[in-house]
């Protein structure tokens, strides 16, 4: 099948339109793999639980879905997983609770390449496990999206599970991959995804992984992700979710000098980044209204365990990236 989009194609801007590709791509499945079995590793973020809601319409309990929990997903993000696809869409789902065996293997290890292979490599390994426990599987869906074919900027693509054995080379069902990230957001709202799924800001494959700055810790994993689900919250709160495009926070692998309940404190610094692009290639950094920057530091120093300060990084990109890795 040819990796271009065909120059017929409607760009899918409506609820109409979504429906219309839905069946579309129903009726394909359908022909595709017929009674046979599909695996898909299910990350939550929006290509693939797009796929998910379209494969399971269907071929429902004939997906199966893997989701890999490695221990670097944002805080809430496993479980609504588990929710909106075991218990509203009753998917065929195995949830795998891999996050000691990820730590383990990145623990000492604070160079970024050498961790985001080795994120890399245990995840291949662990659904590999899963797919070998499976019996009759014959196909292999991905969310792979135009711009991951097309491989345009910098938002580097992370859809395919590359590096199987060639015994689990399965056949591929890739539904998406003539659609841009705007159209796989208005297929995903006409298929049912709750918003927060759907309109979801991009997030690297490597998870939190790349935010917890050198050897990753558990203390200091926690505290990425405790410092993220306080500003994700405050932009909610705020107005802000939906209007900056990219927003985190950053732990680095120092600590310093502090006051806390009248006594020396000796801990983390969280880095905030909001920031906003077009194309990911060149970034502006969002004017935050100070008092919410207060606000947020305020409850970052008292709500999250060993940080003692908070810094706003000020930097575009370039010269900055978008990620401190
Ligand atoms: P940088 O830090 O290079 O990031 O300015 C550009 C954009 O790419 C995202 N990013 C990733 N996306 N898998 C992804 O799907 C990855 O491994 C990955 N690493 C970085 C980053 O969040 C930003 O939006």
């Amino acid at each position: 099948m040819s990796n271009k989009r065909p120059e017929t194609m409607e760009r899918i801007t409506t609820p109409a339109l979504a429906e219309a590709f839905i069946d579309e791509q129903i009726s394909a499945i359908k022909a595709q793999v017929g009674e046979k079995k599909v695996l898909l590793a299910l990350s939550g973020g929006v290509d693939s639980s797009v796929v998910a809601a379209l494969l399971i319409k269907a071929i429902g309990k004939n997906l199966v879905c893997v989701h890999v929990n490695h221990g670097l997903l944002r805080k809430g993000e496993p479980e609504q997983v588990v929710a909106v696809f075991r218990g509203e869409m009753d998917a065929n789902l195995v949830y795998v609770d891999a996050v000691d065996r990820f730590l383990d293997k990145l623990a000492g290890v604070s160079e970024p390449e050498q961790k985001r292979k080795i994120i890399g490599a245990e995840f291949i390994r662990v659904f590999e496990e899963e797919a070998r426990k499976q019996e009759g599987i014959e196909f292999l869906a991905q969310g792979t999206i135009y711009p991951d074919i097309l491989e345009s900027g910098p938002v580097k693509a992370h859809h395919n599970v590359g590096g199987l054995p060639d015994d689990l080379k399965f056949e591929l069902v890739e539904p998406l991959k003539f659609l841009f990230k705007d159209e796989v957001r208005v297929v995903g709202k006409a298929l049912g995804l709750p918003d927060n799924m759907v309109y979801r800001q991009p997030f690297p494959g490597p998870g939190l992984g790349v935010r917890c700055l050198g050897a990753i810790t558990r203390e200091r994993l926690e505290a990425v992700r405790e410092s993220d689900a306080i500003l994700r919250e405050e932009f909610a709160k705020n107005g802000l979710e939906g209007k900056v495009w990219q927003y985190f926070t950053v732990v680095p692998d120092f600590k310093s000098v502090g006051v806390k309940d009248g006594k020396r404190s000796f801990e983390y610094p969280v880095i905030l980044r909001a920031v906003n692009t077009k194309d990911a290639m060149t970034a502006t950094v969002e004017d935050v209204p100070f008092a919410l920057l207060q606000h947020i530091t305020e409850r970052i120093t008292h709500e999250v365990k060993g940080v003692n300060r908070v810094l706003y990084d000020l930097t575009p990109k370039p010269t900055g990236t978008i990620e401190w890795e």
